[in-house]
């Protein structure tokens, strides 16, 4: 099978994380760069902001959600939280994903400010591509990642705390690192219930 149709289709959600990583974070900024450079966004607007947290960032990340988390659930869903936390803590890394808002206000007002709802749509729609691509790269090259989203919880705290503009809006979080699990294998409805093929 194609290389790439292969990737697609061996990505999985991977939440038990290990603390290294079969890349290097060469390669790992290698794939984050090109990705941030070249993945496509609504009118090319490139409003999309991606931070890479390592090291004492990435676990003062996690410690920070974890708190949160213990304020805003009820006990019993925080600890099945607290559980899924470790998991992402003892990965290798995290990557936040943002929408720049002034950028995406700003191509809203030259295009057609009616459609402000479509403008944060398509703002998510192009955060997405990218995680969908660092996802099925970081896959392919054989780390575990999976997406989170513990905002709007946590904005606040993270633009406290690494000096990002107050405009960032926080969309999802991928921590990633070695596969410490099984993927779970997931089924998937038949094909043609998602795809109609008119020919
Ligand atoms: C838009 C979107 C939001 C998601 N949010 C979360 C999330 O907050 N937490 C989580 O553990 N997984 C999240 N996921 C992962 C999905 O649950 C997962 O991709 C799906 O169940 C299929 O499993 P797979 O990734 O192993 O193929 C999200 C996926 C998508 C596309």
């Amino acid at each position: 099978m194609d290389t790439m149709l292969r990737a697609i289709q061996n990505r999985r959600t991977i939440r038990k994380l290990k603390a290294q990583s079969s890349l290097t974070v060469q390669e790992i900024k290698e794939i984050l760069s090109t990705v941030v450079d070249y993945a496509p966004t609504a009118f090319h607007s490139q409003s999309s902001r991606v931070v890479l947290l390592m090291n004492e960032h990435h676990r003062t990340f996690w410690n920070m959600t974890e708190e949160m988390m213990k304020q805003v659930l009820t006990p019993e869903k925080f600890s099945l939280s607290q559980k899924k936390i470790k998991g992402y803590a003892s990965g290798f890394g995290t990557l936040l994903f943002f929408d720049d808002e002034k950028v995406t206000e700003k191509v809203k007002n030259q295009k057609d400010p009616r459609f402000e709802q479509q403008f944060v749509t398509w703002a998510d729609q192009s955060s997405a591509m990218m995680q969908f691509a660092i996802w099925t790269i970081f896959s392919e090259k054989g780390l575990g990642a999976s997406i989170q989203h513990f905002n709007p919880h946590i904005d606040h705290a993270c633009r406290e705390k690494w000096g990002l503009p107050a405009e960032w809006r926080l969309i999802a979080q991928m921590p990633f690192g070695d596969i410490d699990e099984e993927p779970i294998q997931k089924e998937t409805l038949p094909t043609d219930q998602k795809l109609k093929i008119l020919e």
